[in-house]
């Protein structure tokens, strides 16, 4: 093999990885435990039949979430977000995140 091609294909699996990597963005906390906490939480409010509208990881884009998360303390609930630590926020904040309507895995937290 000759140098272009080895320099071809080294800039291929760059991109590649890339763009792989842009994808899958992900967020780094423990979305399993953010789940849980979410359905212990959350959604004892955030459901059908509920006293506020039904949430699923699934009802916002990933941008959307992290917007929602920033500016929470403007939530007609922040009250409630006031009684988890930063850690349990993160958690649930990947776990939305992670299966958001435009993730890789969309998901309802059925
Ligand atoms: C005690 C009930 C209650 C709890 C617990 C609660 N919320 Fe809410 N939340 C509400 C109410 C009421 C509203 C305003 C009305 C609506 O949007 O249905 C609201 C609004 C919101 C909104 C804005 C509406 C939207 O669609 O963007 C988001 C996002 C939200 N809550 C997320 C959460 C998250 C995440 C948690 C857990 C950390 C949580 N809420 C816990 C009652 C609650």
């Amino acid at each position: 093999m000759n140098k272009k091609m080895m320099m071809l294909l080294t800039l291929i699996c760059f991109l590649f990885v890339t763009v792989a990597a842009g994808i899958a963005e992900q967020k780094k906390g423990n979305e399993k435990k953010g789940k849980f906490m979410y359905r212990k939480t959350c959604r004892a409010c955030h459901i059908d039949g509920g006293s506020a509208k039904a949430l699923s990881p699934n009802s916002k884009t990933q941008a959307q979430w992290d917007r929602a998360f920033e500016k929470h303390e403007r939530l007609e609930c922040a009250d409630e977000w006031k009684k988890l630590s930063d850690k349990d926020l993160e958690d649930i904040l990947s776990y939305l995140y992670n299966h958001a309507f435009d993730s890789p895995s969309p998901a309802t937290c059925e």
